[in-house]
Protein backbone atom coordinates (compact mmCIF):
# COMPACT_ATOMS: atom_id res chain seq x y z
CA UNK A 1 0.00 0.00 0.00
CA UNK A 2 1.57 3.27 -1.19
CA UNK A 3 1.55 6.13 1.97
CA UNK A 4 0.77 9.84 1.60
CA UNK A 5 0.58 12.03 5.20
CA UNK A 6 -0.71 15.32 4.47
CA UNK A 7 -0.15 17.89 7.39
CA UNK A 8 -4.21 18.13 7.84
CA UNK A 9 -7.79 16.68 6.87
CA UNK A 10 -8.43 19.84 4.87
CA UNK A 11 -5.23 18.56 2.59
CA UNK A 12 -5.89 14.63 2.76
CA UNK A 13 -9.73 16.17 1.05
CA UNK A 14 -7.90 18.57 -1.03
CA UNK A 15 -5.42 15.81 -2.61
CA UNK A 16 -8.66 13.45 -2.36
CA UNK A 17 -10.95 15.65 -4.65
CA UNK A 18 -7.73 15.97 -7.00
CA UNK A 19 -7.89 11.80 -7.09
CA UNK A 20 -11.37 11.64 -8.02
CA UNK A 21 -11.60 14.62 -10.49
CA UNK A 22 -8.94 13.38 -12.52
CA UNK A 23 -10.07 10.14 -12.40
CA UNK A 24 -13.53 10.98 -14.03
CA UNK A 25 -12.05 13.46 -16.36
CA UNK A 26 -9.49 10.39 -17.94
CA UNK A 27 -12.80 8.00 -17.88
CA UNK A 28 -16.08 10.39 -17.94
CA UNK A 29 -17.88 6.47 -17.68
CA UNK A 30 -16.39 6.19 -14.40
CA UNK A 31 -17.21 3.43 -11.94
CA UNK A 32 -17.09 4.81 -8.47
CA UNK A 33 -17.29 3.11 -5.05
CA UNK A 34 -18.34 5.98 -2.61
CA UNK A 35 -18.25 4.93 1.84
CA UNK A 36 -20.44 6.90 4.28
CA UNK A 37 -18.91 7.93 7.14
CA UNK A 38 -17.35 11.34 8.88
CA UNK A 39 -14.18 10.91 6.58
CA UNK A 40 -15.34 11.96 3.17
CA UNK A 41 -17.49 14.51 4.37
CA UNK A 42 -14.62 17.16 3.64
CA UNK A 43 -14.20 15.55 -0.09
CA UNK A 44 -17.96 15.32 -0.37
CA UNK A 45 -17.91 19.47 -0.10
CA UNK A 46 -15.74 19.55 -2.14
CA UNK A 47 -17.15 17.52 -5.23
CA UNK A 48 -19.98 19.58 -4.76
CA UNK A 49 -18.03 22.87 -4.94
CA UNK A 50 -16.08 21.70 -7.93
CA UNK A 51 -19.14 20.19 -9.59
CA UNK A 52 -21.25 23.28 -8.78
CA UNK A 53 -17.68 25.57 -10.58
CA UNK A 54 -17.64 22.87 -13.38
CA UNK A 55 -14.74 21.17 -12.63
CA UNK A 56 -16.04 18.27 -12.82
CA UNK A 57 -19.14 16.59 -13.90
CA UNK A 58 -21.06 13.01 -12.71
CA UNK A 59 -23.25 12.98 -15.74
CA UNK A 60 -22.01 9.64 -16.48
CA UNK A 61 -20.35 8.60 -13.48
CA UNK A 62 -21.98 5.29 -12.14
CA UNK A 63 -21.85 5.03 -8.24
CA UNK A 64 -22.08 1.94 -5.81
CA UNK A 65 -22.28 2.92 -1.80
CA UNK A 66 -20.24 0.40 0.22
CA UNK A 67 -22.80 -0.54 2.83
CA UNK A 68 -26.24 0.22 3.87
CA UNK A 69 -28.13 -0.74 7.45
CA UNK A 70 -31.30 -3.27 7.40
CA UNK A 71 -34.47 -2.84 7.64
CA UNK A 72 -34.70 1.11 8.14
CA UNK A 73 -38.36 2.35 6.04
CA UNK A 74 -37.32 4.06 3.13
CA UNK A 75 -36.03 7.56 3.57
CA UNK A 76 -35.24 6.84 7.10
CA UNK A 77 -32.81 9.71 7.90
CA UNK A 78 -29.92 7.85 9.29
CA UNK A 79 -29.57 5.24 6.15
CA UNK A 80 -26.76 5.45 4.42
CA UNK A 81 -28.53 6.53 0.86
CA UNK A 82 -30.36 9.19 3.06
CA UNK A 83 -26.39 10.49 3.97
CA UNK A 84 -25.44 10.42 0.69
CA UNK A 85 -28.45 12.26 -0.54
CA UNK A 86 -27.35 15.12 2.47
CA UNK A 87 -23.95 14.96 1.82
CA UNK A 88 -23.55 14.17 -1.75
CA UNK A 89 -26.45 13.53 -4.47
CA UNK A 90 -28.64 15.72 -3.37
CA UNK A 91 -25.99 19.15 -3.35
CA UNK A 92 -25.20 18.17 -7.07
CA UNK A 93 -26.15 20.08 -9.95
CA UNK A 94 -26.84 16.97 -12.09
CA UNK A 95 -26.85 13.51 -10.27
CA UNK A 96 -24.19 10.34 -11.38
CA UNK A 97 -25.65 8.67 -13.95
CA UNK A 98 -26.67 5.40 -12.42
CA UNK A 99 -26.42 5.58 -8.28
CA UNK A 100 -26.74 1.96 -6.83
CA UNK A 101 -27.29 0.82 -3.04
CA UNK A 102 -27.59 -2.04 -1.29
CA UNK A 103 -31.40 -2.22 -0.34
CA UNK A 104 -31.13 -3.05 3.50
CA UNK A 105 -35.01 -3.10 3.37
CA UNK A 106 -35.50 -5.64 0.57
CA UNK A 107 -38.48 -8.27 1.64
CA UNK A 108 -35.36 -10.85 -0.29
CA UNK A 109 -32.12 -9.99 1.43
CA UNK A 110 -30.39 -13.28 -0.20
CA UNK A 111 -31.87 -12.14 -3.64
CA UNK A 112 -30.68 -8.54 -2.95
CA UNK A 113 -27.25 -9.08 -2.45
CA UNK A 114 -27.27 -11.03 -5.48
CA UNK A 115 -28.63 -8.39 -7.62
CA UNK A 116 -25.73 -6.20 -6.44
CA UNK A 117 -23.27 -8.75 -7.09
CA UNK A 118 -24.49 -8.90 -10.33
CA UNK A 119 -25.03 -5.03 -10.77
CA UNK A 120 -21.51 -4.54 -10.18
CA UNK A 121 -19.96 -7.37 -12.46
CA UNK A 122 -22.37 -5.87 -14.86
CA UNK A 123 -20.94 -2.66 -14.47
CA UNK A 124 -17.45 -4.46 -15.02
CA UNK A 125 -16.09 -3.94 -10.94
CA UNK A 126 -15.11 -0.98 -9.73
CA UNK A 127 -12.62 1.69 -10.86
CA UNK A 128 -12.17 4.28 -8.06
CA UNK A 129 -12.87 2.76 -4.62
CA UNK A 130 -12.69 5.44 -2.04
CA UNK A 131 -12.58 3.95 1.49
CA UNK A 132 -12.97 5.05 5.06
CA UNK A 133 -11.53 2.74 7.91
CA UNK A 134 -13.29 1.31 10.86
CA UNK A 135 -11.71 2.05 13.98
CA UNK A 136 -11.33 -1.67 14.85
CA UNK A 137 -10.04 -2.00 11.22
CA UNK A 138 -13.22 -2.78 8.90
CA UNK A 139 -13.59 -1.77 5.54
CA UNK A 140 -17.19 -0.90 4.33
CA UNK A 141 -19.05 -3.33 6.75
CA UNK A 142 -16.46 -6.19 6.70
CA UNK A 143 -16.28 -6.53 10.45
CA UNK A 144 -13.18 -8.12 11.86
CA UNK A 145 -13.54 -12.31 13.03
CA UNK A 146 -12.48 -15.73 12.13
CA UNK A 147 -13.55 -15.41 8.47
CA UNK A 148 -14.15 -12.95 5.38
CA UNK A 149 -16.56 -12.93 2.58
CA UNK A 150 -15.64 -12.51 -0.97
CA UNK A 151 -19.13 -11.53 -1.90
CA UNK A 152 -21.70 -8.79 -0.48
CA UNK A 153 -23.20 -10.49 2.30
CA UNK A 154 -25.55 -9.91 5.72
CA UNK A 155 -23.03 -8.87 8.48
CA UNK A 156 -23.78 -8.59 12.34
CA UNK A 157 -22.17 -5.07 13.75
CA UNK A 158 -19.87 -4.76 16.46
CA UNK A 159 -20.82 -2.52 19.39
CA UNK A 160 -18.03 -0.77 18.69
CA UNK A 161 -19.20 0.00 15.06
CA UNK A 162 -22.75 0.74 16.24
CA UNK A 163 -21.81 3.19 18.61
CA UNK A 164 -19.40 4.86 15.97
CA UNK A 165 -22.84 5.26 13.60
CA UNK A 166 -24.32 6.58 16.54
CA UNK A 167 -24.53 10.27 15.00
CA UNK A 168 -26.68 9.12 12.53
CA UNK A 169 -29.44 8.35 14.84
CA UNK A 170 -29.09 11.48 17.15
CA UNK A 171 -26.71 9.48 19.35
CA UNK A 172 -28.84 6.86 20.75
CA UNK A 173 -26.52 3.32 20.11
CA UNK A 174 -29.96 1.95 20.54
CA UNK A 175 -31.44 2.98 17.23
CA UNK A 176 -28.83 1.66 15.05
CA UNK A 177 -29.69 -1.27 13.61
CA UNK A 178 -27.91 -4.28 14.72
CA UNK A 179 -27.26 -5.83 10.90
CA UNK A 180 -26.13 -4.64 7.71
CA UNK A 181 -25.48 -5.65 4.40
CA UNK A 182 -22.24 -4.84 2.81
CA UNK A 183 -19.73 -5.39 -0.49
CA UNK A 184 -17.68 -8.07 -0.15
CA UNK A 185 -13.75 -8.31 0.05
CA UNK A 186 -13.40 -9.46 -3.45
CA UNK A 187 -15.65 -6.04 -4.50
CA UNK A 188 -13.08 -3.66 -2.82
CA UNK A 189 -9.77 -6.31 -3.67
CA UNK A 190 -10.62 -6.06 -7.54
CA UNK A 191 -11.44 -2.14 -7.84
CA UNK A 192 -8.79 -1.22 -10.32
CA UNK A 193 -7.52 1.49 -7.47
CA UNK A 194 -8.11 2.17 -3.67
CA UNK A 195 -8.08 5.41 -2.10
CA UNK A 196 -8.61 4.74 1.76
CA UNK A 197 -8.71 8.15 3.42
CA UNK A 198 -8.27 8.07 7.29
CA UNK A 199 -7.77 11.38 9.67
CA UNK A 200 -7.84 11.80 13.43
CA UNK A 201 -5.61 10.33 16.33
CA UNK A 202 -8.47 7.85 16.97
CA UNK A 203 -7.98 5.88 13.49
CA UNK A 204 -3.97 5.66 14.76
CA UNK A 205 -3.85 2.06 15.49
CA UNK A 206 -5.84 1.05 13.07
CA UNK A 207 -3.67 3.01 10.11
CA UNK A 208 -0.71 1.21 11.49
CA UNK A 209 -2.20 -2.05 11.69
CA UNK A 210 -3.49 -2.02 8.44
CA UNK A 211 -0.11 -0.56 6.44
CA UNK A 212 2.51 -2.43 8.61
CA UNK A 213 0.92 -5.29 11.20
CA UNK A 214 0.17 -8.92 9.52
CA UNK A 215 -2.61 -9.57 6.93
CA UNK A 216 -5.42 -10.72 9.13
CA UNK A 217 -8.93 -11.25 9.17
CA UNK A 218 -9.06 -10.07 12.19
CA UNK A 219 -8.13 -6.25 10.52
CA UNK A 220 -9.68 -7.01 7.37
CA UNK A 221 -7.92 -3.60 5.93
CA UNK A 222 -4.59 -5.53 6.29
CA UNK A 223 -6.03 -7.18 3.39
CA UNK A 224 -5.22 -3.62 1.20
CA UNK A 225 -1.57 -4.40 1.65
CA UNK A 226 -2.11 -6.94 -1.28
CA UNK A 227 -4.56 -4.41 -3.47
CA UNK A 228 -2.33 -3.67 -6.83
CA UNK A 229 -2.93 -0.04 -6.24
CA UNK A 230 -4.01 0.87 -3.06
CA UNK A 231 -2.92 4.41 -2.01
CA UNK A 232 -3.62 5.72 2.08
CA UNK A 233 -4.03 9.50 2.37
CA UNK A 234 -3.83 10.03 5.84
CA UNK A 235 -3.61 13.48 8.40
CA UNK A 236 -0.27 13.11 10.68
CA UNK A 237 -2.60 12.22 13.63
CA UNK A 238 -3.64 9.15 11.99
CA UNK A 239 -0.43 8.57 10.37
CA UNK A 240 0.97 8.87 14.37
CA UNK A 241 1.80 5.12 14.36
CA UNK A 242 3.31 4.21 11.52
CA UNK A 243 7.37 3.47 11.50
C1 LIG B 1 -18.80 3.16 9.00
C2 LIG B 1 -18.94 2.73 7.52
C3 LIG B 1 -17.60 2.57 6.88
C4 LIG B 1 -16.77 3.78 7.24
C5 LIG B 1 -16.38 3.69 8.69
C6 LIG B 1 -15.56 4.86 9.21
O1 LIG B 1 -19.21 2.18 9.89
N1 LIG B 1 -19.71 1.55 7.30
O2 LIG B 1 -17.76 2.42 5.48
O3 LIG B 1 -15.60 3.81 6.48
O4 LIG B 1 -17.51 3.44 9.50
O5 LIG B 1 -16.36 5.91 9.66
P1 LIG B 1 -15.79 7.34 10.01
O6 LIG B 1 -15.27 7.92 8.75
O7 LIG B 1 -16.96 8.08 10.55
O8 LIG B 1 -14.72 7.15 11.01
Amino acid sequence: MKVRILASADEVADAAVREVAAAIRLNPSLVLGLPTGRTPLRLYDRLVAWERAGRVSFARVTTFNLDEFIGLPAGDPGSYRAFMERHLFGRLRQRPHRINFLDGNAADLDAELERYDRALSRAGGIDLQLLGLGTNGHVGFNEPGATLNTHSHRVRLHNKTRAANADLFEGNVRRVPREALTVGMSTIMCANRALMLATGRGKAPAVAAMVQGPLTTRLPASFLQLHRDAVGLFDTAAAAGLQ
